[in-house]
């Protein structure tokens, strides 16, 4: 026999019992998207490289070191999507939707892949929800994006997480902004590695996480000081807003996102209970990204919230998110006769919208009341043979253990009634 296959390295599956706090997650986090009237959208996992390359940047970690690129057999470039926001804004662009009502409100959730190195919380396969608002550039859009995110963390019942916000400025005042930085890193002491990435982009050595370099960089201009009247008066609407919707934040002039597609508002949210991986969550508003791709000069905003790590955050306050797991109702067949009847109520007892199960394979009594007790259903049916020949099945509430002989003729009615009770 051959060794047995194992999921590639920084993947991971899902599985039940877990997958339904996964659901939950998921579920919750898009929840207030569609209470707010975005749309659903899907596109492929792979799209056209550039589209990651010229949309996120080349000059980022996640398209220079972390995409996976392939030639597919008709020789295109290929890449399984490093993040949503650029395909959804393909998309905007590929038809049209620009010339309609603006702003589009969509969101969607799935897969993201980014070749990293893997640790608790960083995955090589991930899942994120994300939410985009395009065509307008309006403060009260971003306020409304950043207030959506926080919802979805307070509906879990989140409490240990932060809102960092700040304004990447743009084309009016970032590129003197950054002449600025240059001369202040020009005049520093700094290694090889960082004056190079300081040539690639300056305001990523800002959020150096290595002590001697921060240090370093006390007295460094900041973004936020140079914003050209139009960018701060932007956001100051952004943060009137966020006061009038009661969402608190943190100023954070040093926050750096790892793509390049940022202008104005730009925010992440972090958690504390995650180690080094906390963010849970990002996003911004972007104004070049459209015309990156081809599309008409129009500004987006966004984000996306990572569902494994929100997980992790759920699960590190302790939090149960699953309403209930598992069926309501368990029937269980003893006997060639009772099977028939088995199989028959289950699919009754689900036409009419409860969940239910019952035993496959020959389980004997012991097995199936052991199966109907890990389905955490509140009742099972148990349906012996001599019980049947009387005509009535037992009702048996799993919990109490109590059990009460139901005629067949009102058995459906009853287990109907007593499981949505
Ligand atoms: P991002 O900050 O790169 O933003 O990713 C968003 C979230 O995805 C992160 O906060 C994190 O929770 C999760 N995430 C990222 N990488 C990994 C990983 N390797 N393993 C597990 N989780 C991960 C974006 O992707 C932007 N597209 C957000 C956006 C939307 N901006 C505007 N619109």
């Amino acid at each position: 026999m051959s060794e047995p296959m194992r999921a590639p390295k920084g993947t991971f599956d899902t599985l039940p019992p877990d997958s339904a706090q996964f659901l939950a997650v998921r579920d919750t986090l898009t929840a207030p998207m569609r209470r707010a009237g975005y749309g659903y959208v899907e596109t492929p996992v792979f799209e056209d490289t550039a589209v990651f390359a010229r949309g996120v940047g080349e000059s980022t970690d996640v398209v220079s070191k972390e995409m996976y690129t392939f030639t597919d057999r008709g020789g295109r470039s290929l890449t399984l999507r490093p993040e949503l926001t650029a395909g959804l804004m393909r998309a905007f662009i590929e038809h049209r939707l620009y010339s309609g009502a603006l702003p589009v409100k969509v969101w969607t959730v799935g897969s993201a892949f980014r070749y990293e190195r893997p640790q608790a919380g960083r995955y090589r396969h991930f899942t994120q929800v994300d939410c985009e608002a395009l065509g307008v550039d309006d403060p009260a859009l971003d306020a409304e994006m950043v207030a959506l995110a926080a919802q979805g963390f307070r509906d879990l019942g989140l409490a240990d997480f932060e809102l960092l916000l700040t304004s990447l400025g743009d084309a009016t005042c970032r590129p003197q902004y950054r002449e600025l930085l240059v001369g202040f890193l020009g005049g520093l002491d700094l290694d090889e590695d960082t004056r190079r990435r300081a040539e690639i982009n300056p305001l990523r050595v800002l959020d150096d996480k290595r002590p001697e370099v921060q240090a370093r960089l006390d007295g460094a201009p900041l973004m936020v000081d140079h914003l050209s009247d139009s960018t701060k008066a932007h956001y100051d609407a952004v943060r009137q807003h966020l006061t009038d919707l009661g969402v608190p934040w943190t100023e954070a002039p040093r926050l750096v996102r790892g793509l390049d597609y940022y202008t104005k508002t730009t925010f992440e949210f972090v958690h504390s209970g995650l180690g080094a991986q906390s963010a849970i969550g990002g996003g911004g508003r972007y104004d070049g990204l459209s015309a990156a791709l081809g599309g008409p000069d129009v500004s987006g905003i966004g984000y996306a919230v990572g569902v494994d790590r929100t997980l992790l955050a759920v699960q590190a306050e302790g939090l149960d998110v699953v309403a209930s797991a598992g069926v309501q109702a368990f029937v269980v067949p003893l006997g060639a006769e009772a099977k028939r009847l088995a199989v028959r109520l289950v699919g009754q007892l689900r036409s009419a919208g409860i969940s239910a199960d019952t035993v496959y394979g020959d389980r004997g009594l012991k097995g199936a009341m052991k199966a109907a007790d890990r389905s955490g259903a509140s009742h099972a049916v148990v349906l012996g043979d001599r019980d049947l020949a009387d005509g009535v099945a037992q009702l048996r509430d799993l919990r109490t253990h109590e059990q009460v002989a139901v005629p067949l003729g009102e058995l459906f009615e009853r287990v109907r009634a007593t499981v949505s009770a």
